[in-house]
């Protein structure tokens, strides 16, 4: 099982059977509260019929399409409809099955670009500590998370460095929104730089949110002095906007919420609101064309997926953006955040809490790591959540993660925080 404690969970299983809108049916027959919208995904609730039906309709009339040499409607149809949504100068998608792929495939356009321009010598990539950008070599060398690396570390990217994370609660603890400290940390971009040559790096890759490493969420001004010290350099930025898309922040994507626009953008998840596997990787138009336009003939970018832009998946996708639309549920969460933050908050108190933190629709629980065996207090809420409280949240190390469907109700919200609440006050 992918990311799983194999052994604890054939011990005692948590088998998920049905799903509809903000509840999953468990296997013994619970109606469990989605604290995750799945994995970061499912924005629009669970099962939505629009996009069921889409799905159902597209694979009676067209079941696969191969993407190498040959097209179909859908994957353009699309790709324009998400260029409308992407912030301005985005025009060109390159679709993929997933997150990781989406990654690897915005790396691997950064490479391209620079060599089609002459400039060669670009080939080092920058991530960040506590960075998750998927499982692929690409990702995890990006990536910071040690566990993700420690087995294929022989292996990895030879040319990466790491920016700090910005995750400090010695000065930002309990922040609401964006903390206020921090924003000098992006000049570790200008140490890497003197120490490598600014002309040495191909992109910069950074979630503007962390999620996966317990919700790291960017100082105030650190994501635009980034994009100043990659535009004073030639440094490509790349966004991993794989769950901060789609809504999550009251914004289409993180970057209009930052006002930050990236030269590459990694999307998946709630792309097709995550019934069928999807991702994309989004560029700015002129690197598209420098790219297509070195190939006089043949095959511009030798890269690609056999389910590139799949019929179903851009079936589902075209159904879940009109859905996103008809029911404005990308912007929605703009009116629901100050709700959010006063919910979540309360939890401040609650037993062994060392921080709350939120933004949009996103919050992080942080909790104090028992002394022998760091990562488990936050395993066992997450444990009580789903038998006792019929509530899904997710864990990682010591912090809970709070990531609802966007349609949660004012009500489901303190329901999320109360279950919660009891869910710790039991585990302590
Ligand atoms: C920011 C980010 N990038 C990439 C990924 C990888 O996506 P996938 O699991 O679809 O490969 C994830 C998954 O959680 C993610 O959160």
């Amino acid at each position: 099982m992918p990311f799983t404690a194999n052994k604890a969970f054939k011990a005692r299983p948590r088998m998920l059977v049905g799903a509809k809108e903000m509840h999953y049916q468990s296997a013994d027959g619970r109606q469990i509260l989605d604290g995750t919208a799945g994995l970061w995904c499912v924005n629009a609730g669970h099962a939505r019929a629009p996009i069921v039906e889409a799905i159902a309709r597209q694979a009676a009339q067209l079941d696969f399409a191969p993407g190498f040499q040959m097209g179909h409607p859908g994957s353009f149809a699309l790709a324009e409809r998400l260029v409308r949504i992407l912030p301005p100068g985005l025009t060109q998608v390159f679709f993929s099955n997933s997150g990781s792929e989406a990654v690897d495939t915005a790396l691997k356009i950064a490479l391209a670009y620079h060599q089609a321009r002459g400039e060669t010598q670009r080939t080092r990539f920058v991530g960040r500590l506590r960075g998750y950008h998927g499982v692929g070599f690409g990702g995890i060398s990006v990536g910071g998370i040690a566990p993700n690396r420690t087995a294929f570390a022989a292996q990895l990217l030879p040319q990466v460095d790491h920016l700090p994370h910005t995750h400090d609660l010695a000065r930002n603890a309990f922040s609401r929104g964006m903390p206020a400290q921090g924003a000098e940390l992006a000049d570790a971009l200008e140490g890497i730089i003197a120490t490598r040559g600014g002309e040495t790096i191909a992109a910069v890759i950074v979630e503007p949110v962390a999620g996966s490493t317990g919700v790291l969420i960017p100082p105030v001004g650190y994501l635009e002095r980034l994009r100043a010290i990659c535009d004073q350099h030639g440094i490509l930025l790349i966004f991993d906007e794989v769950i901060t898309g789609f809504g999550r922040l009251g914004t289409l994507f993180a970057a209009q919420y930052f006002n930050v626009t990236p030269d590459l953008m990694a999307m998946a998840k709630g792309i097709t609101n995550a019934a069928v596997p999807m991702g994309a990787t989004a560029v700015r138009g002129a690197i598209h064309d420098t790219v297509v336009h070195a190939t006089k003939s043949g095959v511009e970018f030798f890269h690609g997926y056999t389910y590139s832009g799949h019929p179903l998946a851009a079936a589902a996708g075209l159904a879940t953006l009109q859905l996103y639309e008809d029911e404005a549920l990308l912007t929605r969460v703009a009116a629901l955040a100050p709700v959010w933050e006063e919910a979540v908050h309360t939890l401040r108190d609650a037993p062994h809490v060392i921080d709350v933190r939120n933004l949009g629709l996103v919050a992080g629980i942080e909790l104090a790591p028992r002394p022998d065996a760091p990562g488990s207090r936050a395993y066992d809420v997450f444990v009580e959540a789903f038998f006792n409280q019929d509530l899904l949240v997710r864990s990682t190390m010591d912090i809970l993660a709070l990531s609802p469907p966007l349609i949660i109700s004012p009500a489901q919200i303190e329901e999320v925080v109360s279950r919660l609440r009891r869910a710790l006050e039991r585990v302590a």
